[in-house]
């Protein structure tokens, strides 16, 4: 960090294993050169894909976080009552518009809260950190830039006194492969105390049409955003991907269930990727998965949470069931 005049309100670490794209160079290896296509979403979220992501939870076709959003409203003053958290730790947490009503509850019932923002995007944490410093009187901001697969010890040791809240939300958990959600949790697990809660936003399995839409709009911002990996691609390792020779494809699968996002290309081409000393050959029509969004029920939220150690304690949807969010914790014994 760099040393100011004024102090700021908040307290933003970066993890020096996010700057050099060094980690972008070897997914972008390990993801181009076999028969089968794919890259991983984190490197979707440049300070660009920040502000598209945070254009599509406003879109009326993506209505996972309008629906997270009125669940958080209704259970945050009565889960703060039950549970009394402290302190809360939020994994993605992009720009913090659903940290807000969790932070307003407990900042009425406790002084001394704090709360630590982790986010693969350093750019929308400066942002959100001093955005919520100042909102709300006597919280402390401890942010962390870093990747929640990988540098989680990079956050601040949990308070002595009191309960810690991990809130994991906007369906985010979907976006690991199903083989990377036990170890994940179970790194998660790392940072909670026995006494300490786990809080997990899930979108849920229902009609294809309704979901699948959601990663598909009609004003073409997912389309944007989905493309904009390209975009990365080209500045951080100096390939020469045409944008305009990509389109946008998202398919709903209902076996696991989830979405599959896709860059399919419209002829055959040869990108080259300068930084890697590679050309990539393109057959026309052939996909790129860009990202999947699992769908889950309530069974599998818990048996999710049983093979990490976990136990759901509360289980909390919207009216129509499209959404869920779910509290857990150490099973006990
Ligand atoms: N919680 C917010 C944002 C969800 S989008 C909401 O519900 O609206 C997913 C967020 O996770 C983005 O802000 C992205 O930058 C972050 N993210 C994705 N992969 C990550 C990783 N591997 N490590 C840390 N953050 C990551
Ligand atoms: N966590 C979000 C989800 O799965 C991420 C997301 C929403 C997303 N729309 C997208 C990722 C479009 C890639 C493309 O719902």
């Amino acid at each position: 960090m760099s040393p100011s005049a004024v102090p700021l309100p908040y307290r933003l670490d970066v993890h020096p294993g996010i700057a050099s794209g060094d980690d972008l160079a070897h997914d972008a290896w390990a993801g181009l050169t076999g028969p089968f296509k794919d890259l991983p979403p984190k490197h979707f979220y440049d300070e660009r894909g920040s502000d598209l992501f945070l254009r599509i939870t406003e879109l009326p076709e993506y209505y996972q976080s309008r629906k997270e959003m009125q669940i958080l409203r209704a259970l945050a003053e009565p889960l703060v009552a039950r549970h009394e958290p402290v302190e809360l730790v939020e994994l993605g947490s992009g720009a913090s518009r659903k940290a807000e009503p969790l932070l307003a509850a407990m900042t009425a019932r406790h002084g001394g809260v704090r709360y630590a923002p982790f986010d693969v995007c350093p750019e929308v944490l400066l942002a959100s950190a001093g955005r919520l410093a100042t909102a709300f009187t006597g919280l402390r901001v401890h942010a962390v830039a870093g990747d929640f697969g990988m540098h989680l010890g990079g956050l601040p040791e949990a308070s002595p006194e009191g309960v810690r809240l991990v809130a994991f939300l906007g369906g985010t958990i979907g976006n690991l492969l199903p083989s990377e959600r036990t170890p994940f949790l179970r790194s998660v697990c790392q940072l909670m105390r026995p006494r300490d809660l786990l809080m997990v936003g899930t979108d849920l399995a229902g009609d294809p049409d309704r979901i699948r839409s959601a990663y598909d709009d009609s004003a073409g911002v997912t389309a944007e955003f989905n493309l904009n990996l390209l975009r990365v691609l080209n500045r951080e390792l100096g390939a020469d991907f045409d944008l305009d020779s990509f389109e946008h494809v998202a398919l709903y699968d209902p076996v696991p269930p989830w979405v599959e996002m896709r860059l399919r290309s419209a002829r055959a081409q040869v990108v080259s990727i300068e930084r890697l000393g590679m050309e990539v050959c393109f057959d026309a029509g052939e996909e790129m998965r860009t990202e999947v969004s699992c769908k889950f029920t309530r069974e599998s939220v818990a048996a999710m949470y049983a093979d990490a150690g976990l136990r759901l304690v509360e289980w909390h949807t919207d009216r129509d069931g499209w959404f869920g969010v779910s509290l857990a914790g150490f099973a006990p014994g």
